[in-house]
């Protein structure tokens, strides 16, 4: 079965209600002649999911949540639990952004609980995975990667893995205006497939969504999504401009 291709925009902290509904009420229809060819999610930050949901109604958008708490509830002053989002509307939850791992202290071990969080609540995680500039520059690009995709995924049944979503954004890459080239990009979606056949099997492998992210735009998108393991974007900055946004997901439409 083909992969559908899947483009996500990340708001991060950004938007107020006001601000996202505005950009929703635009984004609805600049989105909508893609149909169901390409599924389309945007993850405003926690305080505009509940009206950005309702705004949502009857469109062909879904929406994520940028992070959740591993537990359901408890004394985690300041966290949201994952059916909190559910209850929201929220089909997907972003785990493992290099903001949360660098800035927030997110470790693989702590994503790993999460998914199994967003998995029981009834959603379904975009993980994120990615090296630095340094890690680059080292040679251990695939390394590193491989002990993400593996820390973050393990223990989970091939049935749920096939409805995963893997993102691989280059630390690098990311509000920086540097895209990996399409051939570096390929070659790390290439062996995180490989690494998932491992984890999964080929077939089940051969299903789950890999976005590519880091400084996507409208000029560089339809050729990172002309790669045969590149099913997507998980997008930042153009993602606050319906434009930019709209022309993204239309790449391969
Ligand atoms: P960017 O961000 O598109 O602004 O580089 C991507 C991301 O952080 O997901």
């Amino acid at each position: 079965m083909a992969r559908r291709c899947f483009i996500a925009g990340n708001w991060k902290m950004n938007k107020t209600v006001a601000e996202s509904l505005a950009l929703v009420r635009e984004l609805r229809s600049a989105v909508s002649m893609v149909r169901d060819r390409v599924e389309v999610a945007i993850a405003p930050p926690f305080t505009a999911l509940h009206p950005v949901a309702k705004a949502l109604e009857d469109s062909n958008i879904v929406l994520a949540a940028q992070t959740c708490h591993a537990s359901e509830s408890g004394a985690f002053t300041g966290e949201i639990a994952a059916p909190m989002l559910k209850e929201l509307g929220c089909s997907y939850v972003i785990l493992g952004h290099s903001e949360r791992r660098q800035l927030f202290g997110e470790t693989d071990a702590g994503v790993n609980r999460k998914v199994s969080a967003v998995l029981k609540a009834g959603m379904l995680p975009i993980v994120c995975v990615g090296e630095t500039l340094e890690q680059r520059e080292g040679g251990n690009t695939l390394s590193v990667v491989e002990t993400q995709v593996k820390g973050c995924l393990s223990g989970f049944s091939a049935i749920d893995g096939a409805r995963f979503v893997i993102a691989y954004e280059p630390v690098w890459a990311i509000g920086t205006g540097k895209t990996a080239s399409s051939r570096q990009a390929q070659e790390v979606h290439a062996h995180i497939r490989s690494l998932l056949g491992g984890l999964w099997g080929a077939e089940t492998a051969g299903q789950v969504r890999i976005q590519y992210g880091g400084s996507v735009k409208a000029d560089n998108a339809a050729e990172l999504l002309s790669q045969p393991d590149i099913d997507g974007a998980l997008v930042g900055g153009a993602s606050l401009k319906v434009a930019d946004f709209a022309a993204i997901v239309k790449a391969k439409a």
